[in-house]
């Protein structure tokens, strides 16, 4: 696929085609897992959780909970054929509670009743004797005990300690960011079906079928080829179905195997709080050196996280966290800490951006802390320390932007947003209003598209033509509501020149397409979709081989378009040219592979070229905050976002606005508080708040960048599902800049822990006027 990857003129991609579940999701035809007939016999189940952080676990009393009506048993670590462990790389992980416990909500052991509320009940009336011992809970108190789930990561580029002495400005300073629940609609579950021969079926919300085919065969002491794990679809999944629906999935088979009965077991809302992992929460503390231009001279920059009691995905994201600390900006003498905390909390895990947010906003608070000291205009600072050309153009882990088209990008939405005139405006604004005052900031995104771990970027498809030329896809990737499955279609549809109803999609199915890398890091359609787009060419050029034999004409002069096959002979509808072919006996199905070119990383030096490109954008936010109550608003919001050339604009659309009101909580109302007993007790939508429809700011303007990928990918088109998020960097810098608004003039750093809720917002206007 050497020549360059163009959208057909004519086709379904690039079309703002609607979700291919669009209309059975609102009239409720399609199915989630808890939706699916239930095999006769099936039983479910319910988890028995820690209330202590950390203790020693010293018995399980169930005898109240097997007598209560409809209760058929209980699960414990006992009851693991295989590994006691869940199949994690770090191995550090029980599937039960063994000795000790390590977070409140760590599950120690199962209810299995004849129906959900008798298993719900039950688990609750088991009495666990838990010795408790000291418990780290927050990033401070595992710093000063040394405690990580990983040894710490240093990466050093130039002299940062020679560039902070010799710069003739210095600020330091220090913040944190909270963490944030995944919140998906349909909450985590799984159904575990004991088959023949002991063989397994396994439904689940996952966003990784083959790790959950994995896991299940670790921990019922299988083979994978025993195991079939199939997802039609998530309600959402957000990272949070990355590895957490393998604990689902082994914990309803473990159940399942002992009984000899389907199990299935769904978190309820409160219990899928206090199980699950969340985003990690970070802490910073920075020390830069600049120029009188705003420069970065050299950065000394600590990032912290709360990984919880295990490492689960936390190497990998905090390792894209420093990936992204950049972010558009040149660092060229730099060192960056990377703390990956142990705390006796849940096992914090993949969440949108995976680490990349929490890296970006470091870069983007010291640009702006930078200008204030300044007195300078924040986009003109960052302007300067955009990448550039040459060694300017490296970024901290030798990689070359080579795609950089941020300057640019930034200028076009700084124009269309009228940047210069609204902070004008917005400062004669605040000079007459005692109570409200507004902020304004404009922050780019560049965000770097491929797995870290290199052998991740692989996919394979199944590309099946019927007798009657309908078509059906397979892929390796799962949907979630980002719309993959549509996209997927749709590229087939072209490559074979039909309408997109004759190509059908169906479930994600590990007994299809092996060895799946999770969907996820935004890759889902760069993978799968040149995978699916492979395989359909194969098809396409054996039937243009066998219309060319027939007609005496050459392969290349067989076109493929509008549900037609055309040939300097004339057109042929494409169902009889396939039934032809069957006749004569034509391959009509085929796989597809593919494996993302020119990326490789050294783990050890976190160098190299972890990323294929990067997908850009930028945002301009306009908010409001009352300086005597904290509350806020975000009033205006400008986005120029690059997907490349869309391959459906309105899914597109969807994830931008999607991706940016979900950073837009994380940063403003979605806030995790843990007590000192560390219970999370902001765990139901009643004390925990992500945006709703009336927080979509009334100005919400969101354009394409019409520039196609520079790298070759399918159709010339970007990943979208994560980088918009971060564009809501700018309302957390917006908010910044109206708090510093309550005392113009002053020079010091405005520290705004974030989320930024009203409380929040209230102390730091409180520590601004002093
Ligand atoms: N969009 C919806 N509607 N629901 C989701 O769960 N997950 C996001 C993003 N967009 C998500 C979503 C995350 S974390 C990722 S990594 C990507 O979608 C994964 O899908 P993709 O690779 O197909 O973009
Ligand atoms: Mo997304 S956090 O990579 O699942």
């Amino acid at each position: 696929m050497n020549a360059p990857d163009l959208l057909p003129a004519a086709g379904v991609c690039g079309q703002p085609l609607p979700h291919e579940s669009a209309r059975a999701q609102v009239s409720g035809a399609a199915l989630y897992v808890d939706d699916l007939p239930e095999r006769k016999g099936t039983l479910y189940a319910a988890p028995i959780l820690s209330a202590v952080a950390h203790g020693r676990l010293r018995g399980v009393d169930a005898a109240p909970a097997l007598t209560m009506p409809g209760v058929i048993g209980l699960v414990t670590a006992a009851d693991i054929p295989g590994d006691k462990r869940f199949a994690v790389t770090a191995h550090d992980e029980p599937i039960f509670a063994i000795d000790t416990v390590e977070h409140v909500g760590q599950v120690i052991g199962l209810v299995v009743a004849s129906s959900v509320n008798a298993a719900r009940a039950a688990a609750r009336a088991v009495r666990c004797d838990i010795e408790p011992l000291p418990a780290l809970l927050d990033i401070e108190s595992a710093l000063a005990a040394d405690s990580h789930v990983l040894p710490p990561v240093h990466l050093k580029r130039g002299d940062p300690q020679g560039a902070l002495a010799a710069a003739p400005h210095r600020l330091s300073g220090s913040f944190s960011v909270g963490g944030q629940e995944h919140f998906y609609l349909e909450g985590q579950v799984a159904y575990a079906l004991p088959e023949e021969q002991d063989g397994w079926c396994i439904y689940s919300s996952t966003q990784h079928p083959g790790e959950v085919q994995h896991w299940v065969a670790q921990a019922l002491g299988l083979e994978q080829h025993q195991v079939r794990v199939e997802c039609r679809r998530m309600g959402g999944g957000f990272g949070g179905k990355e590895t957490q629906a393998g604990h689902l999935a082994v914990w309803a088979a473990l159940a399942a195997r002992k009984f000899r009965r389907p199990v299935k077991l769904r978190l309820e809302r409160l219990d899928d709080f206090l199980v699950t992992g969340k985003r990690h929460n970070f802490l910073y503390r920075y020390d830069v050196g600049f120029d009188d231009s705003g420069r970065v001279a050299g950065l000394q920059l600590m990032l912290a996280s709360q990984c919880g009691f295990s490492a689960d995905l936390s190497g990998p994201v905090n390792d894209r966290a420093v990936f992204h600390v950049d972010n558009t900006y040149c660092l060229e003498h730099v060192q960056i800490d990377s703390y990956r905390c142990k705390t006796h909390t849940q096992s914090n895990t993949a969440f949108r951006g995976f680490g990349g947010p929490q890296g970006m906003i470091a870069i983007e608070t010291v640009l702006d802390d930078i200008a204030r000291h300044l007195g300078l205009d924040p986009l003109q600072v960052r302007e300067r320390n955009f990448y550039g050309d040459g060694a300017r153009a490296v970024t901290h882990y030798g990689m070359t932007v080579e795609d950089n088209i941020a300057p640019e990008l930034v200028a076009q939405l700084a124009a269309d947003c009228r940047w210069r005139e609204r902070r004008e405006q917005i400062a004669a604004w605040n000079a007459t209003q005692p109570v409200l005052k507004r902020g304004l900031a404009l922050t780019p995104v560049k965000f770097g598209i491929s797995f870290t771990a290199t052998f991740f970027n692989q996919a394979g498809a199944l590309v099946h033509v019927y007798g009657d030329g309908t078509v059906q896809v397979n892929h390796g990737g799962t949907e979630m509501g980002q719309g993959l499955h549509t996209k997927v279609c749709q590229i087939v549809a072209d490559e074979l020149g039909l309408p997109l109803d004759r190509v059908r999609i169906t479930s994600t199915d590990t007994a299809k397409v092996p060895n799946a890398s999770a969907t996820a890091a935004s890759s889902g359609t760069d993978l799968n979709g040149r995978a699916a787009q492979i395989a359909a060419r194969q098809v396409r050029e054996r039937l243009a081989q066998f219309v060319a034999g027939q007609q005496g004409v050459r392969p290349e002069q067989v076109a493929f378009r509008d549900g037609q096959v055309v040939t300097p002979n004339g057109a042929r509808d494409f169902a009889d040219v396939v039934h032809a072919a069957y006749i004569a006996r034509v391959q009509l199905w085929s796989d597809g592979f593919y494996a993302t070119p020119k990326i490789h990383y050294d783990k050890a030096t976190l160098s190299g070229r972890p990323f294929y490109y990067f997908a850009y954008g930028a945002a301009c936010t306009e908010v409001v905050i009352d300086t005597l109550t904290g509350e806020n608003k975000v009033l205006a919001v400008d986005i120029l976002h690059d997907v490349g050339r869309s391959l459906n604009p309105a899914i597109d659309l969807g994830q931008i606005e999607g991706g940016f009101v979900q950073g837009m909580g994380w940063l403003t109302t979605e806030e995790l508080v843990w007590n000192e007993q560390g219970r999370l007790t902001s765990h139901a939508p009643s004390t925990y708040k992500i945006p709703t429809a009336s927080d979509v700011p009334e100005h919400f303007r969101v354009r394409l960048w019409p520039e196609a990928n520079r790298e070759d990918n399918v159709f010339g088109s970007k990943a979208v599902g994560e980088p918009p998020f971060m564009l809501a960097i700018s309302v957390y810098e917006a908010l910044r800049d109206a708090i510093a608004a309550v005392a113009p003039g002053r020079r010091e750093p405005v520290r705004l822990d974030a989320p930024a809720t009203p409380e929040a917002v209230l102390n730091t206007v409180a520590a601004r006027r002093g």
